[in-house]
């Protein structure tokens, strides 16, 4: 009895001076608007239960809720306190002074590390740096050839569909990414998309998947409760299989640039030697080399950063893909206008594409905008606050507590977009008419220090194979019956459609 009474007692003594301690934060939150629906000190937990369409049902609903109250909500995941934020000028100051990433993605680091996507700002500073130069133009332009030449083995896959009726679209363009990712990344082709499945990237895929479950279900990062659990052994086994490959790679390359550097050091020097690619250098040997050759990177190093670059850029543009290719679907008429810009610039020919062709096919870059506009592949990004920031619009964001940047948000916001922000309209970004007044009100691949080093890459990645997709087929879905697409969708790390991505292909010139 007394002892119950003393252990009570403790309890609300512990409480008063948790919350005593943090009564800023508090204070702060309490002026911020919030879901009508949270619950008492749980919060909105509840709202992130369920599966990940729920998951992106309530982050919608709270980036909805943020347009409509001067750009921001708060909501609290329990004691964590996040900020859900949208406007584009807050944004701003946002991604230019918070750099550290959120504790929620530590989940993450089991299989990446300390590479730079998740990286603490320690740490990330000097990869970034070793990172930037490896995604000069001139380098990404070199792998333009890659693209083209995995992209001739889609429209190889897509023959074979031609006539079957409806068909997955994802084992396609994900296979696409990953090969075309670790070919410019590792110079390996590791034909994920002549194999009926790749051990890579379905291992890949099933840790992400089991990765994003943890970050939203709380309950789920507690590490000796998740330890108990089936999903466990699983994970294990899917790490394993991905560290093992990467680190293959790695000792393949290292054993490479040794046997060349004594078969250098072995000729004499007058003679010119024939590398045969040497020119295009794989983002591994450029990153050995960028970090100081030998003295740089460890094999840990190396392969946090080389799975960091598969991982950051595989899903994303293939999601990229997927949802411009089930928009142009919907949108026949969108698409014959893509067509008719292919058909001026390749003509009749069968010709592969090549770098030049990209800067010429104008339309396809404006739709494939708009897709990102729409259906950005990274809806959110979540950031640490780690010192009191009052922002531009006037809201003061306490220490301790993390923002959700809405990207997805302020995509759509009709405030800076128009009426008509919920539209699929690729003619927006003519530049007769796209005039933004804020940076932040599209970025479909972040803004300031810590954007995305890959968004060039991405663009030309996505732009090459679609039109590889698109001079030899007919993409045909469900017509839209307005400018408004609906397309169901759900956030597992990256942005997907709920339902799969299904459409029909038919072959443009007789078969
Ligand atoms: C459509 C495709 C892509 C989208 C939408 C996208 C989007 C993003 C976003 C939103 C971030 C987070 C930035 C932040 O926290 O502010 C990011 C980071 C990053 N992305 Fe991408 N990305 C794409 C493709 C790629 C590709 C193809 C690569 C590499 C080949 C890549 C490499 C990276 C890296 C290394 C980072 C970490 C940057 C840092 O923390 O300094 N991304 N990307
Ligand atoms: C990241 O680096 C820090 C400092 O070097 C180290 O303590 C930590 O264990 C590393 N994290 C991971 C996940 O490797």
């Amino acid at each position: 009895m007394i002892l119950s009474v003393v252990l009570l007692l403790l309890a609300v003594i512990w409480t008063v001076q948790y919350r005593f301690r943090r009564r800023r934060m508090y204070e702060l939150a309490s002026k911020i608007s919030h879901p009508k629906d949270e619950l008492p000190l749980i919060g909105v937990t509840h709202k992130f239960m369920g599966n990940t369409e729920n998951i992106m049902k309530s982050l919608k609903q709270f980036s909805y809720e943020a347009m409509e109250t001067d750009g921001v909500t708060r909501v609290w995941l329990n004691h964590i306190l996040y900020f859900v934020m949208v406007n584009p000028g807050d944004l701003e100051v946002v991604l230019k002074t918070c750099m550290e990433k959120d504790d929620l993605h530590r989940v993450i680091r089991s299989i990446i590390g300390n590479g730079t996507l998740f990286a603490p700002v320690s740490i990330w500073r000097r990869r970034r740096k070793v990172l930037i130069p490896a995604f000069s133009p001139k380098i990404v332009e070199s792998f333009v050839e890659i693209f083209s030449e995995q992209s001739q083995h889609i429209t190889h896959k897509v023959a074979r569909m031609c006539g079957s009726g409806t068909v997955n679209l994802w084992p396609i363009v994900s296979a696409y990414s990953l090969d075309a990712a670790c070919e410019s990344t590792a110079g390996v082709k590791i034909y994920a998309q002549s194999k009926a499945n790749s051990q890579f990237l379905t291992s890949l895929e099933e840790g992400l998947n089991i990765v994003c479950e943890r970050m939203f279900h709380l309950w789920l990062q507690v590490e000796w409760l998740f330890r108990l659990l089936p999903q466990y052994t699983k994970y294990q086994k899917c790490i394993k299989h991905v560290l093992e490959f990467s680190d293959e790679i790695i000792h393949n390359k290292r054993k490479e640039l040794m046997n060349d550097k004594q078969s250098i050091t072995k000729c004499d020097n007058d003679r010119s030697y024939d590398f045969g690619d040497y020119k295009r250098k794989s983002f591994l040997e450029l990153l050995i080399h960028l970090s100081g050759g030998e003295k740089g990177y460890t094999d840990l190093e190396l392969r946090e950063e080389i799975l960091t670059i598969i991982i950051a850029g595989t899903d994303t543009s293939a999601v990229g893909m997927a949802f411009t290719l089930i928009l142009l679907g919907k949108y026949p008429d969108i698409q014959q206008k893509v067509y008719e810009e292919l058909k001026e610039v390749f003509g009749d020919s069968n010709r592969p594409l090549v770098k030049e062709d990209l800067p010429k096919l104008k339309y396809l870059e404006r739709v494939v905008k708009e897709s990102l506009r729409l259906f950005p592949p990274a809806p959110f990004i979540i950031r640490k606050v780690e010192k009191e920031l009052t922002l531009p619009s006037g809201v003061t964001i306490p220490s301790g507590s993390g923002i959700f940047v809405s990207i997805f948000g302020a995509h759509r916001d009709p405030k800076y977009w128009g009426p008509d922000a919920e539209h699929f309209d690729p003619d927006r970004f003519l530049p007769e008419r796209f005039n933004l007044q804020h940076a932040c009100s599209y970025m479909p691949f972040s803004y300031g220090p810590r954007n995305c080093v890959g968004y060039q890459y991405a663009l030309k990645s996505i732009q090459t194979a679609l039109t590889s997709i698109l001079r030899n087929y007919k993409v045909i879905g469900e017509p839209e019956k307005g400018p408004i697409p609906n397309i169901r969708i759900k956030v597992d790390i990256m942005l997907k459609a709920a339902e799969g991505f299904y459409v029909k292909f038919e072959k443009r010139k007789p078969c």
